[in-house]
């Protein structure tokens, strides 16, 4: 099957929408133009609003292991199509090739896991308050959900929705993000092969998000908003979502703390920083944002820090051996410079910068000295960019850690078994790595306290998000 050509189109239905409107989609390495997308417009979202609702009933109906079985064929089609997927990645996101796998396996893995999940959605037999009654809860699909993905993670976001909802019984309308609507268009193909609905997955990409998703937020047929991406945008879509109720899974924006205590193995600790960092060029909500290193161990970890990250290269993901692809566009890199000018400008010493062409591309740097006066200390820096501040105490660090209003992701590194469980049960976060810096996993629950969100993707949790628990209390005749 040929996933992508110059001309691809919104998904309406089953079939290809047709339009006069065009978006671009640009590489963001070389900002040479891939291909143009079909814009869905108001009609486009209509039809798919339509043709979800009528899918509804035919999904529902549709035993689970039914459901489990296309789920396990898409699977299967995904890593078929692995090689094909990860370039089509890094063409238009620019991670490099072997990130753009590792991704698509990851994505994958949300798919394999929610066909197994979808044969589990188990009601409960409730000990009943008095003779004669029984009380049951089933659970039911919740409705048409409406994704919002972001261009990061082009697959994974889009599975870890996706396979939910349809294990769940859930048609699904996406709007994946205009910078990277190939892999979402790609992945939707490949789900009609494997057996979904015409309307069970349909893709609706728009360079107007707000002008597409608002009608259809304010539509009581979509039941559920399920999105990844700012907290700004977060509270918006919230506010839409208010008059007609809906339930929201909303996975926003992270500032992570990154601890290393006096007792860590530095050489672990660098060999953690260094995924919670430039994992994707550092353009993760789970990245390591501000990296508190205790005062005594201070120097020995930025100079292992500086070694480790001089052998970063960054260059085209599609060429072997690049470590660090180009921001996503200009707009990315904008902002991350001006937070180092920023921090540069308060006070911060940079400590190592290292090479990068021109366009999008960054350097990965390093600077130390960064305060709670430093814009970098309060914003996503989404760049390959570490910010190192120095502390002297437990107490404080773990103070500081929290004093944001953010709580998503947070490391540390310890080898003091009672400060490793003091700290696990102090830190306000959704999820904490310790003595770990990759935690993201099919299996466990992804997602944040605070303004970093609402609800959980993947594990058990990531299907009850797509389910209600209706009541059902019996009266026997005696
Ligand atoms: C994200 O950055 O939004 C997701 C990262 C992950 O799944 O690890």
């Amino acid at each position: 099957m040929t996933l992508i050509t110059e001309q691809a189109h919104s998904w309406v239905n089953g079939n290809p929408w047709q339009s006069q409107r065009q978006l671009t989609v640009h590489n963001p390495a070389n900002d040479v133009p891939i291909a143009t997308v079909s814009i869905a417009d108001h009609e486009a979202a209509e039809q798919a609003l339509n043709a979800a609702q009528a899918c509804f009933d035919i999904l529902k109906q549709r035993p689970a292991q039914q459901r489990a079985e296309v789920l396990l064929r898409w699977y299967h089609l995904i890593l078929d199509h692995q090689a094909a997927l990860a370039e089509l990645m890094t063409t238009e996101q620019g991670k490099p090739l072997s990130e753009a796998l590792a991704e698509v396996r990851y994505a994958a893995g949300f798919v394999q896991w929610f066909a197994e999940e979808a044969r589990r959605a188990y009601g409960e037999v409730i000990p009943s308050h008095s003779a004669g009654h029984q009380l049951i809860t089933v659970k039911q699909p919740i409705g048409v959900v409406l994704g919002i993905t972001p261009w990061n993670f082009p697959l994974a976001m889009i599975t870890r929705k996706v396979a939910p909802a349809y294990a769940a019984g859930c048609p699904f309308i996406l709007k994946p993000s205009e910078e990277t609507p190939l892999s979402a268009i790609a992945l939707a193909k490949l789900a009609l092969e494997a057996g979904f609905e015409s309307a069970a997955f349909q893709v609706l990409v728009s360079d107007d998000a707000a002008a597409l998703v608002a009608p259809l937020l304010a539509s009581p047929v979509v039941r559920k908003l399920t999105f990844t991406g700012s907290t700004a945008v977060g509270k918006k879509l919230l506010a839409l979502s208010a008059d007609t109720v809906k339930r929201t899974s909303m996975e926003l924006g992270g500032n992570a703390p990154f601890i290393v205590f006096s007792s860590a193995d530095v050489h672990e600790a660098v060999a953690g920083l260094m995924i919670a960092k430039f994992r994707n060029g550092g353009q993760t909500c789970v990245a390591a944002n501000r990296v508190f290193v205790h005062q005594d161990i201070h120097e020995a970890f930025t100079d292992a820090l500086i070694e480790a990250v001089e052998k970063l290269r960054v260059g085209d993901g599609l060429e072997a051996n690049t470590d660090i692809g180009p921001l996503i566009n200009a707009k990315a890199k904008d902002k991350a410079e001006y937070l180092v000018e920023d921090a540069l400008s308060k006070g911060a010493q940079r400590v190592f910068q290292g090479t990068a062409g021109a366009g999008h591309f960054m350097a990965p740097t390093i600077l130390r000295g960064v305060s709670e006066k430093m814009d970098i200390y309060h914003q996503e820096i989404f760049a390959p960019v570490v910010s190192i501040i120095a502390f002297s105490d437990e107490s404080s660090v773990v103070r500081q850690a929290n004093d944001v209003k953010e709580g998503l992701a947070a490391y540390f590194y310890s080898q003091d078994v009672s400060q490793i469980h003091r700290v696990s049960m102090a830190l306000e976060y959704g999820m904490v790595g310790i003595n770990e810096g990759a935690i993201s996993n099919p299996v466990a629950p992804f997602g944040g306290v605070k303004q970093s969100g609402l609800g959980r993707e993947g594990a058990k949790e990531g299907l009850q998000e797509f389910l209600e628990s209706k009541y059902l209390c019996q009266k026997f005749s005696s």
